[in-house]
């Protein structure tokens, strides 16, 4: 194999990876997440204070979230992001954080 084709198996190699990689990127990207904890702290806290999904069963939640997203009128996309708060690391401390800066 010339010196030329090895270079552009690399290249072609190396490409393959970097967009296997990307497409296997966690779904809860940190930019959507922002968007979601935004609406959340907008749209869930009209009514008490910012609730951690991570005091209640995951089913809890979900029952929660759907049962209050009728009262925050909410979209159903909204709504699915909401829940699925439950999944993010660190969601306790970010709501203790943001319940702290926000004192009721
Ligand atoms: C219009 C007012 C209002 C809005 C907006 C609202 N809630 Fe509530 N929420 C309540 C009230 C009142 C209660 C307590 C009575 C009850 O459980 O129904 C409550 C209770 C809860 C509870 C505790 C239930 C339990 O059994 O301990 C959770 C969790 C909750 N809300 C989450 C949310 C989330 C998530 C949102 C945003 C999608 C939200 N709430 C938006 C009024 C609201």
């Amino acid at each position: 194999m010339s010196l030329k084709s090895f270079l552009y198996l690399m290249i072609a190699t190396i490409s393959v990876m970097g967009i296997t990689y990307y497409d296997f990127t966690p779904s809860v990207s940190a930019d959507s997440f922002a968007n979601t904890f935004k609406s959340f702290s907008v749209t869930c806290t009209k009514c008490h204070e910012m609730r951690n999904p991570k005091k209640y069963e995951k089913a809890t939640w979900i029952f929660n979230v759907k049962r209050m997203s009728k009262r925050a009128k909410i979209t159903s996309s909204q709504k699915k992001a909401i829940i699925g708060l439950w999944e993010v690391d660190g969601i306790s401390k970010k709501v203790a954080k943001w319940n702290n800066r926000h004192p009721r």
